[in-house]
């Protein structure tokens, strides 16, 4: 059964001093209070309840509705539009049920999704919620699209403010100059200021009508500004023309304390390089953002398909570390998922080498099928191979991710044979590996930027791995943290064992690494703790795995893997 005073029952330790305050707890503020909030924000405070609440019996039961949002579950689009709605959530509080099919509702909570969500639309509702959540001493969740992985858009017993609708223009500059006359950017190409909580989809409509590519998500559902760009962003550009958090110019950002600055080279310049890959939802929320643009050139790419003839993975595992180990010569010639500016006949020769080595498994123990592909433009090339909407994923799975550099790849063959076998796991563990194209080339020389926050680990990453599992509704918890204990130490460990003193990339993470700090910082660690103590210094911006969360600690509630937050 669904009910609000469901959640005070559960609370506990709310009413000590260094915790947030929970609802239920002495210290939460009474229904009045909100009253005040939502007048000072016309109205736009939401009571929130969770997406599938129609399945459940109580107030809000609604077959059809109901019904409706099993069909959208896993529907990105579908989940960001929902205040807290999660394309890849941290728990399976409330799932949608399959009524036609007989299935009877089991319990929905809110979980670890926040209470409350101010709709905001003008940046002052933003700065009036967070000052609400300071006064009252409430959890603060700020949140776009709900995209992030690793829990940050989540908040027990938060007030969130959902910043998607705050959008005022996507602008195109022909010819970029700085907004305060900075000259330390010598940029003078094109570039698209974006103000607001837009997708890539947006952005995309704006640069692809004028043939210009820009670096962005290959989905276009993530959100611009945010996390994404915040915490790195990989692109089927970045190869050529580096990762996103490199293309930022200059920034407005609202801090903690409801000011509105300007960073760039010259003003505020610590800021601009810790948003510049330092992650989101640390130091302060950006209401726009000027992004570098690069006119269009033509694409080639190639397909190239191996399915295993028979029941030989061995040949099969042998053909994937071939793939892994010519892959930085490669990228140094030119290539990655998306090759501009290059001709067919320069593609050939570059792949010959590897297809030479796969030839000795075709049609013996394996069929290797290549094909190549040649696009005039960049959007063109994005429309047909990228920009597909990806299913989103479901609580129970788990992730980590590992940058790959060129001695790791190319250095000793056996050992990435071995590492390889490892993540590839048993048949039985379906397993996923999701090999990214997205570093060398521009992500490498970039590294000379002084001004970039992201993981240094970055400049010598050629590739990035997703390993993931998932595991059964009806398993248990036993077999959830086998799964998860897999993930984190036996097949992520196998690739940090390959990889010493590279990292992993922040934004498609595993939310249970022990060595989040050193992982998906390296050693900007400290450098980004002193940058968010100057702007955020009461640390009102938390979020799991962020700069500054190891000051706080969540608590858990009895069988729950997520409660209230308190200070360590
Ligand atoms: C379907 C899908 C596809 C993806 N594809 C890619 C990809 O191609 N390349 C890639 O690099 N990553 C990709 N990712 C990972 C993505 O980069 C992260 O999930 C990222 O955190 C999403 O950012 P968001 O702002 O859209 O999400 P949100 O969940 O809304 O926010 C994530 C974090 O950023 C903060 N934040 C949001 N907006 C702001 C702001 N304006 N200022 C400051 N902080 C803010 C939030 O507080 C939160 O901490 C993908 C993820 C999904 C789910
Ligand atoms: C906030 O006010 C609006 C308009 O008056 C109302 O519709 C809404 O239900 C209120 N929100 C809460 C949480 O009370
Ligand atoms: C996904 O959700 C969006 C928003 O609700 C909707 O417009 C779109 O049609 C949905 N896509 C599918 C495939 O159902
Ligand atoms: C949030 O605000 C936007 C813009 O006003 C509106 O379109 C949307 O329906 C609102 N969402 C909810 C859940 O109230
Ligand atoms: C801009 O150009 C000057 C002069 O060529 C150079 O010294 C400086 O490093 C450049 N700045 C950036 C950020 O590239
Ligand atoms: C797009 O731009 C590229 C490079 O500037 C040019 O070669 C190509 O002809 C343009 N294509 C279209 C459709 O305008
Ligand atoms: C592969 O192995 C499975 C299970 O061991 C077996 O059922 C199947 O027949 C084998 N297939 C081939 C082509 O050898
Ligand atoms: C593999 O063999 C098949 C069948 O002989 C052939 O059609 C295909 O082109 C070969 N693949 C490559 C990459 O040469
Ligand atoms: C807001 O915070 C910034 C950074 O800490 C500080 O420089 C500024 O003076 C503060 N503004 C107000 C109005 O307190
Ligand atoms: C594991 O599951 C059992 C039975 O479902 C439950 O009693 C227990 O609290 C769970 N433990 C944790 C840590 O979630």
């Amino acid at each position: 059964m669904w009910s609000l005073l469901a959640l005070a029952g559960l609370t506990y330790a709310s009413a000590q001093q260094s915790c947030k305050c929970t609802p239920g707890g002495a210290c939460w503020p009474a229904i009045d209070t909100w009253n005040a909030l939502n007048s000072s924000v016309s109205g736009k405070l939401i009571e929130n309840t969770p997406p599938a609440i129609s399945c459940y019996p109580g107030p809000y039961q609604d077959g059809e509705k109901c019904a409706y949002v099993y069909s959208q579950w896993y529907n990105s689009t579908f989940q960001s539009s929902e205040p807290v709605g999660y394309v890849y959530p941290t728990d399976d509080n409330c799932p949608p049920v399959d009524l036609s099919s007989g299935k009877r509702p089991g319990t929905c909570t809110l979980g670890p999704a926040p209470l409350y969500t101010v709709n905001a639309t003008e940046p002052h509702e933003l700065a009036t919620g967070m000052g609400f959540a300071k006064e009252n001493n409430i959890r603060l969740v700020v949140r776009n699209t709900g995209h992030d992985i690793l829990g940050k858009s989540e908040g027990y017993g938060a007030l969130q403010i959902w910043i998607k609708y705050i959008q005022k223009g996507i602008t195109y500059h022909e010819q970029y100059t700085s907004s305060n006359n900075c000259k330390n950017t010598n940029w003078t190409g094109s570039a698209f200021t974006i103000a607001g909580g837009y997708i890539w989809e947006d952005v995309y409509k704006e640069a692809f009508k004028r043939n210009l590519t820009i670096v962005g998500g290959g989905d276009p559902t993530v959100g611009c500004i945010g996390g994404y760009v915040q915490g790195g962003g990989h692109s089927p550009a970045s190869r050529d023309y580096g990762l996103a958090a490199d293309q930022v110019l200059e920034a407005q950002v609202m801090l903690a304390n409801g000011t509105v600055v300007t960073a760039n080279a010259c003003q505020n310049p610590d800021l601009y390089f810790a948003i510049r890959g330092g992650g989101g939802g640390s130091y302060g929320v950006a209401l726009s953002m000027t992004l570098k643009a690069y006119p269009s050139k033509p694409v080639v790419a190639q397909s190239l398909a191996i399915q295993s003839l028979g029941n030989n993975t061995d040949a099969l595992l042998e053909a994937i570390t071939d793939i892994h180990a010519e892959y930085p010569t490669i990228s140094d010639a030119g290539f990655s998922v998306a090759a501009m500016g290059k001709s067919a006949e320069q593609a050939e020769k570059a792949f010959a080498p590897l297809l030479q080595k796969l030839q000795r498994y075709n049609g013996t123990s394996l069929f290797v099928s290549v094909q190549n592909m040649q696009f005039p433009t960049y959007p063109a090339y994005y429309r047909a191979m990228s920009g597909a909407h990806q299913p989103g994923g479901s609580a129970n799975s788990a992730l980590s991710s590992r940058m790959f550099d060129k001695r790791s790849l190319t250095r000793d063959r056996k050992s990435l044979r071995r590492m390889i076998s490892v993540i590839a796991g048993a048949p039985e563990e379906y397993t996923l590996n999701s090999v990214e194209l997205v570093g060398g080339g521009k992500v490498l020389t970039d590294g000379h930027d002084r001004y970039s926050g992201v993981n240094p680990a970055w400049r010598s990453t050629y590739m990035v791995n997703v390993v993931a599992r998932g595991w059964a509704d009806s398993a248990d918890n036993v077999t959830a943290r086998a799964v998860k204990h897999d993930i984190t130490y036996r097949k992520g460990g196998a690739m940090k064992a390959l990889t010493p003193g590279l990292g992993s990339y922040m934004n498609e993470a595993d939310r249970n690494d022990p060595d989040w700090a050193a992982d998906f910082y390296g050693t900007n660690y400290q450098r980004l703790s002193h940058i968010k103590q100057k702007y955020d210094s009461e640390n009102m911006f938390y979020c799991p795995t962020c700069v500054g969360s190891e000051k706080y600690e969540q608590k858990r509630l009895p069988g729950k893997e997520y409660g209230p937050l308190c200070a360590v």
